[in-house]
């Protein structure tokens, strides 16, 4: 029975709130994020610092926010921008007329992860003799190609990286690929460490066992094709090399559109006929969609057109110049501080780094970072490789780069002074001895108000509820002790806390 006297709650006000108030408390909350613009901030967020653009964007976004890409053909604005996104992207990695690979096509969609499992989808359904399809990914791989793996039940073949070059060998690779292998990927460079695979190899023997070879660009892809034209040596990782099929390319990472918005490419419309899926069998409208989603938002498409056309190509080759250079400052910051190791020199836009023997702890390291106003991404070890420290490159960073340097120092310095973490016995045991099967609910509760995550208890009490402490050492290097299949579980169960219905 519905209550007449109950009045809205959360987000539902029970005589609405006037549009100054509204946006007062957007900015409000804004105010206890992370600085998206400013340079500082190496992961998420992808900045070119070019005046007047995010304005330009959300004009442009406000213009098409409620066409829907349901329908190419009741909104035709929206398929015309799609496809000069699609055409630019083909332009940029090598496809279309005069190349090779003329006949490229592709579809715009959601984002980097929807463009992954797009690819594997297309793949696995080129082959519907397979009753256990597979696929072939570096370790280095984007998770995503795990949650495609996983959403589309599809097997993942994982090979190693070696430790010294973070590359898999494509020898391994072809040793991989099966009866059962629908697709072969690799990566343009890999987010971890931000290195290329060795693509033409791994696209070569992908083509021999007569399988399709999906690059992952979504990272990179948009300022690979800039470096090279600045000087750069980048090997060949596009659609010039034969046995490439499809490329994901983000444009809400490099070419920096507001997020919503990836390209996936496919060399030929053959290739990418499985990946629509079609539906007349109901009494409503017949379903064509070539991605994911169904009704979709013209507004991340018309803002990254925008984009787009606003910065044109002499607009990212200046940007990936100023990025390039801000790349080589860092990584020397890096050289020159006693206690780090660059994992690989910087070939793209990630400069990574970790500890070396008797250097300070990584975890207290980023925790000292962030105190000085920088937020790097650390990354825990896994699979013989060690932590890490993750920092996506943008444009935005070049102005500041020449602070961040005294700042690393200073902070490796406080670092070394903290010490290292050392977990409560008690905790490394349970980390070390724990299954994912045996954590309840309850237990992570305990665990999480013990580290003074999900903030203990809100106003109601309810565990949860709180702000997260601002140093997470700890609680990192209690990750970093767990094996993969036991973090899962506890980010699952932590993160489960913090999305709760505001009442
Ligand atoms: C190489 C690579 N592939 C895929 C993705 C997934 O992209 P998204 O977060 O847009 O889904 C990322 C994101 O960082 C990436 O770096």
């Amino acid at each position: 029975m519905i209550d007449e006297n109950r009045v809205g709650a959360g987000a539902l006000a029970a005589d609405g709130v006037a549009a100054e108030d509204v946006l007062a408390e957007v900015r409000a909350l804004r105010a206890g994020d992370r600085p998206t613009h400013g340079g500082r901030l190496f992961a998420y967020v992808y900045d070119p610092a070019v005046p007047g653009l995010d304005d330009l964007a959300a004009a442009a976004h406000q213009e098409s926010a409620h066409v829907n890409g349901l329908d190419p053909t009741a909104f035709p604005s929206l398929l015309a921008m799609e496809n000069a996104l699609v055409a630019a992207a083909g332009w940029v990695l090598g496809g279309g007329p005069g190349t090779t690979a003329p006949d490229v096509v592709g579809s715009v969609t959601s984002g980097g992860t929807e463009s992954l499992i797009l690819a594997v989808k297309a793949a696995r359904d080129a082959r519907p003799e397979q009753v256990a399809p597979r696929i072939v990914v570096p370790g280095s791989a984007h998770a995503a190609f795990a949650k495609a793996a996983h959403y589309l039940r599809v097997a993942l073949d994982v090979v190693p990286v070696s430790p010294d070059t973070l590359r898999p060998d494509p020898t391994a690779m072809a040793a991989a690929i099966r009866p059962e292998t629908v697709l072969v990927a690799c990566s343009a460079p890999s987010y971890a460490h931000g290195v290329v695979d060795p693509v033409a190899e791994i696209a070569a023997v992908a083509a021999d066992a007569g399988v399709r070879c999906h690059v992952d660009a979504c990272f990179g892809g948009w300022t690979l094709p800039y470096l090279r034209r600045l000087g750069t040596p980048v090997p060949p990782f596009d659609f010039a090399v034969p046995g490439v099929t499809s490329i994901s390319v983000d444009l809400h990472k490099y070419a920096y559109a507001p997020k919503g918005v990836s390209v996936l490419l496919h060399r030929d419309a053959a290739l990418r006929a499985p990946q629509y899926f079609a539906y007349a069998d109901w009494p409503g409208y017949t379903m064509i969609n070539p991605v994911i989603a169904s009704t979709r938002s013209g507004g991340p498409i018309a803002a990254a057109y925008a984009t787009l056309r606003h910065l044109g190509d002499a607009g990212y080759l200046a940007l990936a110049e100023r990025t390039r250079d801000a790349v080589a400052a860092l990584a020397d910051a890096v050289r020159g501080v006693d206690g780090l190791r660059l994992m690989a020199d910087p070939e793209s836009t990630v400069v990574c780094f970790t500890a070396t023997e008797g250097g300070p702890d990584l975890f207290v390291l980023v925790d000292e970072l962030t105190a000085r106003g920088w937020h790097t991404q650390p990354q825990l070890s896994y699979a013989g490789l060690p932590a890490s420290v993750h920092l996506t490159v943008t444009a935005a960073v070049a102005p500041r780069v020449a602070e961040f340097g005294p700042d690393l120092a200073d902070a490796v310095a406080a670092a070394r002074a903290v010490g290292p973490v050392r977990l409560p016995a008690e905790l490394s045991a349970l980390a070390a001895a724990l299954t994912p099967d045996a954590l309840t609910p309850e237990l992570v509760v305990g665990l999480a108000a013990g580290l003074g995550l999900a903030g203990g208890s809100d106003a109601g009490g309810t565990p949860g509820g709180g702000p997260l402490p601002e140093r997470m050492a700890v609680v990192n290097t209690l990750l970093d002790a767990a094996p993969p299949a036991l973090r899962e579980r506890l980010l699952v169960e932590f993160v489960g806390l913090l999305q709760r219905p505001a009442w």
